[in-house]
Formats: structure tokens, sequence, C-alpha cells
């Protein structure tokens, strides 16, 4: 298949962090529901498809239009604490047994082949996940929330990514889950594969269920 081929002959990998190679957005959702239910309305599994790949302040921004409320500066910047405390204690326990399936073993076979690998994630907590997983020396490049100023989709982060690992964005691959994260690795010229099926991810190169899939 031509798209296999492409990733056969990759320089560079560039991989988001949440839902890609660990299950947490069940975490963010856990602390985004607890904030939404102590503010008095209700915010589903659904509502929380619309932040995945989405930066802190900006999902804040989503829940509160979901339940109507209007916050100042000072009140958003205080809530958004709260739900990043409550994100961070949730988070402070996870271990290796949190990887998605195959994502290690994946990381492992490119390093392996000499393909050089970024983490592109718009977190700010991406530190203390990677510790926790032990996976901090399969990466090159760290890129997260706290190195760029615009959100995915802006490109900027994959780009980042590449320049870090001394590529052009044409030799490298972006893996994600997220449609606004698609976008981004679209918009800088990136190839981009989908951990997510055709009806969420259309704008994807590839669509695969899970990094797995890739060590077949
Ligand atoms: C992304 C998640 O990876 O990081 C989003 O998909 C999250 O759901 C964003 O909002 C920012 O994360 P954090 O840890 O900085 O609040
Ligand atoms: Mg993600």
């Amino acid at each position: 298949m031509e798209n296999l081929k492409f990733l056969k002959d990759v320089k560079g990998a560039i991989f988001d962090l949440d839902g890609v190679i660990v299950d947490t957005a069940k975490y963010h959702y856990k602390a985004w529901k607890r904030l939404a239910n102590e503010l008095g309305f209700e915010f589903t599994e659904k509502d929380n498809e619309r932040l995945k790949g989405v930066s802190r302040f900006e999902s804040l921004d989503i829940l509160l239009e979901i339940g109507g409320l209007y916050f100042s500066e000072e009140l958003k910047q205080a809530v958004a604490k709260v739900k990043n405390d409550w994100y961070v204690q949730y988070i402070s326990a996870i271990n290796e047994s949190e990887l998605l399936k195959g994502a290690r073993e994946y990381l492992v076979f490119l390093r392996k082949k000499g393909v050089k690998i970024a983490l592109g994630s718009a977190s700010k907590n991406s530190k203390i996940i990677i510790d926790n997983l032990r996976i901090e020396n399969l990466f090159d490049v760290i890129i997260d929330g706290n190195k760029i100023t615009k959100s995915k989709p802006d490109p900027e982060i994959f780009l980042l990514g590449a320049k870090g690992l001394e590529l052009k964005p044409s030799e490298c691959v972006v893996f994600e889950d997220a449609y606004a994260g698609i976008e981004a690795a679209k918009g800088g010229g990136i190839y981009a594969v989908g951990i997510g099926s055709k009806d969420d991810l259309p704008n994807a190169d590839l669509n695969i269920k899970g990094l797995y899939e890739l060590l077949a």
C-alpha cells in the first residue's frame, strides 16, 4: 500500500501524547466533568470529544459555553487551576500499564530503524506523564504546551518538532487522535496518521486503530 510505503521510508516521527501514547483523555474528562458538576451542569463524554487536542483555556471556554456561563478572565484562570490541580492529582498515579497498546514497542521499533522521534503535545503536563511512564529516553525532542504560542490546528507545534529533529516537514510523519491535530499536521505539510476512524478523522492520510497495527 502506498501509504505504508511512506511510513517505511520516513526519517522523523512526531507523536501526540494524550490518546496516542497514553490513555489520559479519561482523566481530563473526569476533571472537566467534576468542574462542570460543581458549577451546576452536566458534561457528557460526547461533549468531551470537543476538547481533544484543544488547549486548557480553549477547553474551558467550550465547557463554559456548554454550561451557558460567562466568566471574567480572572475567574477563568482560577477555575482552570482547580481543574488542572485535580487532573495532576489523577495523573500523578499513572504508570506503564496505561500506555496504549503497541505504543512503547512502536517507539522502540522506530528508534532501532534510526527514525528520529519528537513529542508534539499541547499538554503543559507532558513531563509528569512521560516521567511516570518511563519513556523519556525514547524521544529526541520534546515540544509541549509550554513551548508553543499557538494551539492546534495551527501547525506551529509540529513545525517546531520537525525543526528540533533537523528535518523537513515532508520527511516526517505525525501521529494524532484529534481532528485539530490532523489539521495542524496537514497545515504544516506533514503526512498525518490518524488514530481513529475515517468518520472521526476524515482529514488523515491514513487511519489506524492504534500504533499496534503498525507492528504487525
Ligand atoms: C491535549 C489534550 O493533549 O492537551 C487536551 O488532548 C488538553 O484534552 C490539552 O486540554 C492541554 O492539556 P493540559 O495538560 O496542559 O491541561
Ligand atoms: Mg491527543
